[in-house]
């Protein structure tokens, strides 16, 4: 299973004292030298975290994949449309929000979501959403015909319920297996960590984790090329166990 490294918060912290350090383009190269198949960033409405000067950088620099989250707006599409990442993933964005805190509506806004992936396709980039792991969005997904999902594993990783995480993978596991016999590429994300990620790893179908916070967080502490290679070796892990 492939790992891609959200940078977004190195951006954040750079831009709590609005400074030029640390730099997440660097955090980025770290990334990649660890193992990591695909950068991926988040570019607000707000600018919060990531900065335009950091996708145009980024755009040069990262030699695996870019993946871009934005909301489906007509600017983000211009800025998309110019900078050229490999995939844009579609979120949804709440001004109020602390992180994205749940699947895009796709079933509720088919038409607008139509008309933003037609224009970056035009543009020849893969477009993909960042969903619940719901049916309905799956269906949803379908008539849109997106090149990947990524199924919102937020609602997992909070729970402290069993009862609950074991709901929510079933939920997951399903909605694999819907986008998959409909050819579409699925990813996870969202809350992932050390020791929640091995459940989601047993999945099969999924092929590529989303992961920031819990990186960035032990990278503090052992560096980011080492917190990038400690995830890789628990996927690794998981992966085998799931093999046996
Ligand atoms: N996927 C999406 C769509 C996200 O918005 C985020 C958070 O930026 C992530 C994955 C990574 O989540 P986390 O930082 O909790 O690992």
């Amino acid at each position: 299973m492939k790992l891609g490294v959200n940078v977004d918060h190195v951006a954040t912290l750079r831009q709590a004292r609005m400074t030029i350090e640390p730099d997440p383009v660097w955090a980025a190269v770290e990334a990649e030298l660890a193992g990591a198949d695909g950068i991926t960033i988040h570019l607000r409405e707000d600018r919060r975290h990531i900065q335009e000067r950091d996708l145009k950088i980024l755009r040069e620099v990262v030699k695996t994949k870019l993946n871009l989250e934005m909301a489906p707006t007509t600017e983000m599409v211009k800025i998309a449309c110019s900078i050229m990442p490999d995939t844009v993933t579609l979120v949804p964005e709440r001004r109020e929000e602390i992180t994205t805190e749940g699947g895009l509506n796709i079933a509720g806004m088919l038409n607008k979501i139509r008309k933003t992936t037609d224009n970056l396709r035009s543009g020849k980039i893969k477009v993909g959403a960042f969903i619940d792991p719901d049916i309905r969005q799956i269906e949803a997904c379908k008539k849109i015909n997106f090149d990947h999902i990524e199924i919102n594993t937020g609602k997992y990783s909070e729970t402290k319920n069993s009862i609950t995480a074991e709901k929510e993978l079933i939920a997951i596991r399903n909605s694999v297996v819907d986008a998959l016999d409909n050819d579409i590429k699925v990813n996870a994300g969202h809350g992932l960590n050390y020791k929640n990620v091995a459940d989601i790893v047993k999945i099969d179908g999924i092929e590529e984790l989303n992961i920031g916070h819990s990186i960035i967080a032990r990278s503090v502490f052992v560096g980011i090329r080492k917190a990038v290679e400690e995830m890789i070796l628990t996927i690794d892990k998981a992966s085998e166990k799931k093999k046996n």
